[in-house]
């Protein structure tokens, strides 16, 4: 276990699919490299995933992929407790008891959910309106002070602080009042390759909108090289008017570690082509190593159950003790067998 001095961070993906070079760059790169200074939980947020409809086995698969893929990126279990989020039910417990510390109209206000709705006609079930009560119960389980997220998560951040804020007015300070870790390198929301004015977002319909993590050299350089750019002629950053090119040169800078200046020095001169092709190769090379990491770890399932339930241990014991604050506080007896030591 880490030294408990060290801010607590806390983080998750769903696993609704593989992840792309999104999450990656957005939230996934900065996990791995926090887990040095920071006492770090990673989650598997399976039940976020049930807001729309899921095939069973499909979801089981994606869950064992998605672990896996955390190990590829460089997430480590000596370091860091990964886990699953149904199995620790403190998080639905708490999110339950947040339900009624959050307005309607806060929810209203989300645009994921008014996108999703608008995606998911039929099933706009109630689970896809409260999904970020639950986000909110993941994060102040863990008084976690940090939330590295990319850009699209920043609402929910906000509501969870402000859920935070509203119950320590009431009940005394229990919950941590917890930070957004959003990238400011321009990778805090990759672009979709096809249309770049919207996010790269797995559920894209487009193959070649999204570069997966786990997508050969030759797929990525395809749909790099398929890149809707603009007809303007020339490389600058500019995103209103070359958001096509400007997120070329995000994902060139943040693959291989070059600024913005030196981004423009060594593309400005050249066509797009050259821009496309350089991207695809910095992806390349950065992606080869998970990629030959992730079938052995993904072929393990046995390493990754063990994986996931020396996690849950931690994080459940972890969870609880918080949890016993909070219904103690709500005024709820606690089951001492439950809550007692810890
Ligand atoms: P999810 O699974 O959609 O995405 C995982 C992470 O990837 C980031 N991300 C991106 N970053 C940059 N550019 C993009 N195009 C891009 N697409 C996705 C997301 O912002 C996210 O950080 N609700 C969360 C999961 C969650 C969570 C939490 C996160 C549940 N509980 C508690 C943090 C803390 C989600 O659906 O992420």
């Amino acid at each position: 276990m880490k030294p408990t001095h060290r801010p607590t961070l806390f983080s998750g993906a769903q696993p609704t699919g593989q992840l792309t070079l999104g999450n990656y760059l957005g939230a996934m790169r900065t996990w791995v490299r926090m887990q040095e200074s920071h006492d770090c939980l990673f989650c598997v947020v399976d039940l976020h995933a049930l807001t729309v409809r899921q095939d069973p086995r499909q979801l089981q698969e994606n869950i064992f992929e998605l672990t896996a893929l955390y190990l590829a990126c460089g997430i480590d279990p000596a370091k860091s407790t990964i886990f699953l989020q149904s199995h620790v039910s403190a998080h639905a417990e708490l999110a339950w008891l947040l339900a009624t510390f959050t307005q309607m109209g806060e929810l209203e206000r989300m645009t994921q959910f008014k996108d999703k709705a608008q995606q998911h006609k039929h099933n706009i079930n109630a689970g896809l309106f409260t999904y970020p009560i639950l986000m909110a119960a993941d994060i102040l389980l863990y008084r976690t002070q940090q939330v590295p997220v990319g850009e699209d998560q920043k609402q929910h951040l906000e509501l969870a602080r402000d859920i935070a804020i509203r119950f320590n007015g009431l009940y005394g300070p229990l919950f941590q009042v917890p930070e957004p870790l959003i990238s400011t390198d321009g990778v805090a929301r990759v672009k979709d390759l096809q249309n770049p004015t919207k996010k790269m977002s797995k559920s894209a319909e487009a193959d070649l909108a999204k570069v997966m993590l786990l997508d050969t050299p030759e797929m990525v350089l395809k749909k790099f090289k398929k890149a809707v750019t603009d007809t303007l002629g020339v490389i600058r950053y500019d995103e209103g008017a070359q958001p096509g090119v400007s997120n070329l040169l995000n994902i060139w800078c943040a693959a291989t570690g070059h600024s913005r200046a030196e981004a423009l020095e060594q593309f400005s001169h050249h066509q797009y082509g050259r821009l496309k092709v350089e991207t695809a190769e910095a992806v390349n090379a950065l992606l080869e190593p998970i990629r030959n990491r992730f079938h052995a770890l993904n072929a393990d399932r046995e390493g990754l159950r063990a994986v996931l339930e020396e996690g849950a241990e931690r994080a459940r014991h972890r969870a609880n003790a918080v949890l016993g604050q909070i219904l103690d506080a709500l005024g709820l007896p606690t089951m001492r067998q439950r809550f007692s030591g810890l």
